[in-house]
């Protein structure tokens, strides 16, 4: 018998054909959206003998068709109307997690015990790891990965990667803080225990730069245990000089050193849920 993988798989070479009636197709592409919803697996992960991210493309696919396979309908809340093809996630209290009115997740995505979401949003295929706080206004987009004890600021923006379809998530490792309205995106990664200044633009085109030395450490990639925050460099370009955004690294913490802005406090995080 086919995997579920192989299925996804078959079903995407042939997704031209497909529709919302096709039972078959629907019930293994919602089997992939459950396993994602409970957290049995993951769209990408870090891989932990090279240290690279690896996407599991065919959960991605299995995202998509379930957009193709969805049907609208319209979700009303008091005056509220809403009109939708996916369901939002459910039973969060069962779950351990504490979620603010105004907040809403797709389900699909799977929020680890713990969880807190202010009003925010988190978007299908996402994972939210354990004891993560995701403030106000912070957007989480499908199939970002983040880890445990991490803070997603006011405002922040993570960005999601359907498209194009061969896009690997953003990765924020565990016990990362990152500042108010700061944007995340396109496969851009910021390695355990960091903090990212507020107002930081990260992409894989962003040069990080090593303040004391100079260097440029990567594109688009805070290292662990980091202090950085957005900066701009200057560039001579035929049309005159301009200051184009970096990321500077100002200093490293020790290994499990926690900076003092980035100290979580314990009562925001109160579930009365025992774990
Ligand atoms: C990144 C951060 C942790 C740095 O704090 P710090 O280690 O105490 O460093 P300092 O405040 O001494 O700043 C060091 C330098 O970086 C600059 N800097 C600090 N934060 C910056 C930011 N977000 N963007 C650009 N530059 C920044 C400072 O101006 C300072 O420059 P100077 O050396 O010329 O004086 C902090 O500034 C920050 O942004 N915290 C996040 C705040 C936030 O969003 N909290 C959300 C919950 S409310």
């Amino acid at each position: 018998m086919a995997t579920l993988e192989e299925s996804i798989d078959t079903l995407w070479e042939r997704r031209g054909e497909l529709s919302a009636g096709d039972g078959e197709a629907v019930a293994a592409v919602d089997e992939a959206i459950a396993l994602l919803d409970r957290g049995e697996v993951r769209v990408a992960e870090v891989d932990e003998r090279s240290g690279e991210v690896v996407v599991h493309e065919w959960l991605k696919r299995a995202i998509l068709l379930t957009f193709q396979l969805a049907q609208m309908s319209t979700i009303e809340l008091g005056p509220f109307e809403f009109a939708d093809k996916l369901p939002l996630k459910r039973d969060y209290a069962a779950h351990g997690v504490r979620v603010v009115p105004g907040a809403s997740a797709r389900r699909g995505a799977f929020l680890d015990r713990g969880v807190v979401l202010m009003p925010s949003y988190v978007n299908i295929g996402a994972r939210v790891g354990r004891d993560t706080m995701v403030d106000t206004w912070a957007t989480v987009g499908s199939c970002a990965q983040i880890g445990d004890r991490v803070h997603l600021s006011g405002g922040v923006g993570i960005g999601g990667v359907l498209e194009p379809p061969n896009a690997v998530p953003v990765v924020v490792e565990d016990d990362v803080l990152v500042g108010s309205r700061s944007m995340i995106t396109d496969g851009a990664r910021v390695g355990r225990g960091s903090v990212v200044g507020a107002g930081t633009i990260l992409n894989p085109s962003i040069p990080v730069v090593d303040a004391t030395t100079g260097e440029e450490l990567s594109r688009g990639v805070v290292p662990p245990w980091s202090v950085a925050v957005g900066a701009s460099r200057r560039r001579e370009l035929p049309g005159g000089e301009f200051f184009l955004p970096c990321v500077l690294v100002l200093r490293r913490l020790a290994e499990g050193e926690r900076h003092d802005k980035a100290a979580l406090n314990a009562v925001l995080r109160t579930h009365g849920v025992s774990t």
